[in-house]
């Protein structure tokens, strides 16, 4: 083996690097995990444990514990490389390698400062053996909060999928306002629950937390300028629109929050390939008052509607809807808002499940 591969430490090795942080007043950190595939996630979860104390060991499984637990097809990465890619992070200033079930021993070998674990755990659900050799030395348990969207098993599901041979779905998004829709749509695509792009945001407002959101996230963000009337749009601007998302190869345009009315060309170009999210459960309450309308209606339940834009302004093909109750004393605001948290859900599952061309 070459000189520079790391060399994984000893418990013994581990507690002589606590005695020394102790002794300056300072905090190791211990935590332990399989790591056999190792993503953003855990690099994430890391960063936080480390910021926890001034010293971070890690105690990784060893290959026959990693079987033990995940299963014949793990680990993904032997020990001895799963040590030096650990070795090799910042967040990390020792490893050692464990062949138990469980870090019993360990903790009690090392005796470390603070204990951190991933928010799947609780300290009720950490094993008791452990816990007794946690609290006989004295360490302090942090457990902290889950990383979403990352995980080893995802990524492998993703490695094994056969290629689709189209590539992720090319979405330009249309939006006025705030733009939480084209976040979700974003989030949902970070933690890979959408297979798209988001190739282009276009807004016909110039300084729309939309556009800015869309910036932030290194999106094409594009102004067209439609007119002073609010509900109608220059022919011009039409056209623009449509040049735009032609020259981005659009495949599916979203309305999230666009509250123009789109004509042609937009319309043929795009046809059936256009959604819009609407706060309402259509065909009720249709127009830019829809969540007013529901409570001045006294209504009990309202929701959110995704479906195909046509000519008729909210009246194409309902693709996806979802329930909201309406609550006593509930305002405008209030509602859309609880409206919005179904929106986000919704909006994503619709186009992660858009018919593609193989
Ligand atoms: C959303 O609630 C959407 O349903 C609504 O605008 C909001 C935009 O929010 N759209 C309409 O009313 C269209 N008729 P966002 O800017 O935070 O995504």
């Amino acid at each position: 083996m070459p000189e520079d591969v790391y060399q994984p430490m000893t418990p013994a090795e581990v507690r002589i690097l606590r005695d020394q942080l102790d002794a300056k007043g300072k905090k190791l950190v211990f935590t332990n995990g399989c790591f056999d595939l190792l993503h953003a996630g855990h690099v994430r979860y890391l960063n936080q444990a480390r910021a926890l104390g001034d010293a971070m060991v890690v105690a990784l499984n060893s290959d026959a514990s990693v079987r033990e637990l995940k299963g014949p097809s793990r680990p993904v990465n032997r020990e001895r490389d799963r040590a030096e890619v650990m070795a090799a992070l910042r967040a990390v200033d020792a490893v050692v390698i464990f062949g138990d079930m469980r870090a019993t021993a360990l903790i009690e070998a090392i005796r470390p400062h603070i204990y951190a674990k991933g928010g799947d755990y609780t300290v009720d659900s950490l094993n008791a053996d452990e816990l007794a050799a946690l609290k006989a030395a004295r360490s302090q348990i942090s457990i902290l909060p889950l990383v979403t969207g990352r995980s080893t098993t995802k990524t492998i599901e993703r490695m094994t999928k056969p290629a689709d041979g189209v590539g992720p779905l090319r979405l330009g998004v249309l939006g006025s306002g705030v733009g939480s829709n084209l976040k979700a749509i974003l989030k949902a695509i970070d933690e890979h629950e959408l297979d798209a792009e988001v190739v282009v945001a276009i807004s016909d407002e110039k300084d729309s937390t939309f556009l800015k959101t869309a910036k932030s996230a290194n999106v094409p963000a594009l102004f067209v300028d439609g007119g002073h009337n609010p509900r109608r749009f220059y022919e011009s601007a039409h056209k623009e629109i449509v040049e735009h998302l032609q020259r981005a190869h659009v495949e599916v345009v979203v309305l999230a929050g666009f509250m123009r009315i789109l004509k042609e060309p937009m319309l043929t170009t795009f046809a059936e390939r256009i959604v819009n999210v609407h706060p309402s459960l259509l065909p009720k309450f249709k127009g830019a008052r829809a969540v007013q309308d529901a409570i001045d209606e006294g209504e009990l339940e309202t929701g959110c509607t995704v479906h195909l834009v046509t000519a008729e302004i909210d009246n194409g093909r309902i693709l996806a809807q979802a329930k909201v109750p309406i609550l006593v004393g509930d305002s405008a605001e209030e509602l859309h808002q609880r409206i919005k948290v179904e929106e986000h859900k919704l909006l994503p599952k619709v186009l992660a499940q858009w018919p593609r061309k193989g």
